[in-house]
């Protein structure tokens, strides 16, 4: 089957369209087309996603990108469609939307889709109702099934990409990126509990803070790792007096703003050269990398896992996964990682676990134009 997938929940704007086979065991994409947006440079001036305008910006980009995921899949044809009246309701607050959806969705043929996925949450709310919103709308107009994706599944499920992938249950998903830190044990397929999330910043978050107290530009993430790469390249001496917050909580909870704060600590005040720079970059990289390898370890153990499966755009981070590779292999369990394009936030992975959805037949919502968008929608 054909299935259009919509992911609005952040600051990325992604359409995709995957063709998708097989079975629950051994199920197999292509993608047709993709297309992506990303509002993180819109952002950088903010230092965080300014979550009007990246609903503003969804809006703005949503049509054109489904053009052009539609003819790279070579599905998109014009030939005028009448325009269902319950279009004007569904996008009222979307002025911008429904304006670019009279003018260019009322001038396409319906595509030869077989259903729409799309996030409902989590993330940010204005963010998700466009999103679910428009993908509303082209079910009504399309008469097209409608799949709500919560984003977490996404990542959760987005290695069965790589065909031949088979999750072994129970598993183990490391979730990290701006704007989550989780531990989820998934038990089963769609059974899903979490046991551990952040107190405060996310991982990511915490990397962008540090960063812009040692100058460097957001994203800051990347730029911590080049310098701590450097550090630990030129084998600075280094001390390692930066707290691991929570390590020894007994819970499987995270918390990274107190490391922040001692990271401010050590360096207001200070002339910073490039040497220092490195040196605390790689402090920082360290601790977070001991939290996180520690809690991961020990929600393993807990729940006997046989599965490690990480997502979200902190395992761009090389130290993490050299050392989640380490833990995997030490605890003898198998690891999963997407490729980086879908550990990101992209609408492959919602089409993902949209067919995962569609094959357990946990879909179709009664009432499409009821749904509603939920920025705190928990797995
Ligand atoms: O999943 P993602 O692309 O999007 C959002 O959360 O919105 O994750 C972005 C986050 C940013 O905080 C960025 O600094 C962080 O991932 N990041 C990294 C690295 N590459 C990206 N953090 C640490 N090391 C990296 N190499
Ligand atoms: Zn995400």
């Amino acid at each position: 089957m054909k299935i259009l997938a919509i992911e609005t929940s952040c600051d990325e704007t992604a359409v995709a369209i995957l063709e998708a086979t097989g079975n629950l065991e051994n199920p197999k994409f292509t993608v047709l087309g993709d297309s992506l947006y990303s509002q993180a440079h819109l952002h950088a001036e903010y230092g965080g996603v300014y979550p009007t305008l990246a609903k503003r910006e969804h809006a703005k980009n949503l049509i054109p990108l489904l053009k052009t995921a539609l003819q790279e899949a070579g599905l998109f044809e014009e030939n005028p469609t009448e325009l269902s009246e319950k279009t004007n309701k569904i996008l009222e607050r979307e002025p911008e939307l429904l304006g670019q959806f009279i003018q260019i969705v009322s001038k396409m043929k319906i595509p030869d889709i077989d259903a729409i996925a799309v996030t409902q949450g989590p993330g940010l709310a204005p963010a998700l109702w466009v999103g679910l919103n428009f993908a509303k709308a082209l079910s009504i107009n399309w008469n097209k099934s409608l799949i709500p994706i919560n984003h977490m599944e996404g990542h959760v499920l987005s290695p069965l990409f790589k065909k031949g992938t088979k999750i072994k249950f129970p598993a183990i998903s490391l979730l990290i990126s701006g704007g989550h830190t989780q531990l989820v044990h998934v038990k089963d397929w769609f059974d899903y509990e979490i046991i551990g999330e952040t107190k405060d910043d996310a991982v990511g978050e915490a990397f962008d803070k540090v960063a812009r107290m040692l100058d460097l530009p957001y994203p800051g993430g990347p730029e911590i790792s080049k310098l701590a790469d450097i550090a630990r390249s030129k084998e600075l001496e280094t001390d390692k007096s930066l707290p691991r917050p929570m390590k020894h909580s007994g819970d499987l909870n995270f918390s990274f703003s107190g490391l922040k704060t001692a990271v401010l600590y050590r360096v207001s005040g200070k002339k910073l050269d490039g040497i220092k720079k490195a040196k605390i970059a790689r402090e920082f990289e360290d601790a977070v990398v001991d939290v996180l390898t520690s809690k991961t370890s020990e929600a393993i153990k807990q729940t006997k896992a046989k599965t490690l499966i990480l997502g979200g755009g902190v395992i761009a981070n090389k130290e993490i996964r050299k050392h989640m590779q380490i833990l995997a292999h030490d605890l003898k369990i198998q690891l999963l990682m997407p490729e980086m394009k879908l550990a990101t936030d992209n609408a492959i992975m919602i089409g993902i676990a949209g067919y995962m959805r569609f094959l357990d037949e946990k879909i179709s919502p009664e009432n499409i134009e009821g749904l509603k968008a939920d920025g705190n929608l928990r797995l």
